[in-house]
């Protein structure tokens, strides 16, 4: 149990953040700065050691905010973990000329634990702390449907290497690589449903791993054996991953065909075009389900 400690957690009105959070909640004398950009709405009566925060985090000014608000609700102390977890995907084929589109995403899932290590590391100043980042077993193996997504996971798990190499000792950096997890994050993905990779995690799981990890020192933590595994199969025998990566592209095939029933194949489809086109499309995909 994690106990005393002031934290700041991103991504906690949702998903394995908000898992997190309620594990950290319960821990004696933890102070939680709860981030994300609706926090307030999600969490104003969560928990009398929640402090709610509102913010974009995928900007230098969100990341200085959230430090600025850590030094005000902390009343100076330091921040014994800082936990960036916010994150989002795509799912979709890549086939779009949008710099916006790609920018957002590396600025949310990459430069911005990038910038908050540099302003952690000046934060503590030599004093202990745990940097704690959510990258993804998709950082480690890129799959189909998430080009950028594990574009930007793989630049992640680039930077923690690399750190892990320079970092001072008074600063433990403990990553979480999560599978598939049931969370949002599909939701998000892409507003039209499609089919998850396999295999699919509870976000209470790999809450519960990751917290232990922060808790025991671990560099790593890797919420699903079978990944493990299946990273250690797949080197010494390739044509593992060749079959896994083909089942996923199946899936991703038949994703483009439903888009394609519903009359669209953009990938940007805001969620309420997204929601129209079910609506409009529902009897044509129930057609291909049934084939
Ligand atoms: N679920 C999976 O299959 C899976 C697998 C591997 C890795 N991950 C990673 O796990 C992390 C958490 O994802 P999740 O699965 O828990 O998804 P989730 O349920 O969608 O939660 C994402 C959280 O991040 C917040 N967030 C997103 N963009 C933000 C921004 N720009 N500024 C501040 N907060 C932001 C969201 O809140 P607001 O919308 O209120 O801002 C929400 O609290 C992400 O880094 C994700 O990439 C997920």
């Amino acid at each position: 149990m994690i106990n005393n400690k002031t934290i700041v957690l991103t991504g906690a009105s949702s998903g394995i953040g908000f898992e997190v959070l309620r594990l950290l909640v319960k821990g004696g004398g933890n102070k939680i700065l709860a981030v994300s950009r609706h926090a307030e709405q999600l969490l104003s009566s969560f928990a009398e050691n929640v402090i709610p925060f509102n913010m974009d985090i995928s900007t230098k000014e969100g990341v200085d905010a959230v430090f600025e608000k850590a030094n005000e609700v902390f009343e100076g102390r330091k921040i014994d973990i800082f936990y960036a977890n916010a994150g989002f995907p795509y799912y979709e084929e890549f086939n779009y000329e949008d710099w916006d589109r790609v920018k957002v995403m590396f600025d949310t899932n990459t430069l911005s634990p990038i910038y908050t290590y540099a302003k952690y590391l000046h934060h503590l100043d030599g004093r202990d702390g745990i940097l704690a980042i959510t990258v993804s077993a998709i950082g480690q193996m890129a799959m189909p449907g998430y080009a950028i997504y594990s574009a930007s996971k793989f630049g992640l798990q680039g930077f923690q290497q690399a750190i892990r190499l320079e970092a001072p000792k008074n600063m433990q950096i403990t990553c979480l690589y999560p599978v598939a997890t049931d969370t949002n994050f599909f939701r998000v993905a892409n507003p039209v449903p499609f089919e998850k990779p396999f295999p699919v995690q509870q976000p209470d799981v790999v809450a519960r791993k990751m917290v232990a990890g922060i808790e025991s020192g671990k560099k790593f933590v890797s919420p699903n054996p079978l990944f493990a595994v299946s990273k250690v199969l797949m080197g010494v025998c390739p044509p593992v991953r060749t079959v896994y990566w083909g089942l996923e592209t199946a899936k991703l095939n038949r994703f483009k065909e439903k888009l394609k029933a519903l009359g669209t194949l953009s990938a940007a489809a805001t969620a309420d075009e997204g929601a129209d086109l079910i609506k409009k499309g529902k009897d044509a995909v129930q057609a291909i389900l049934n084939k």
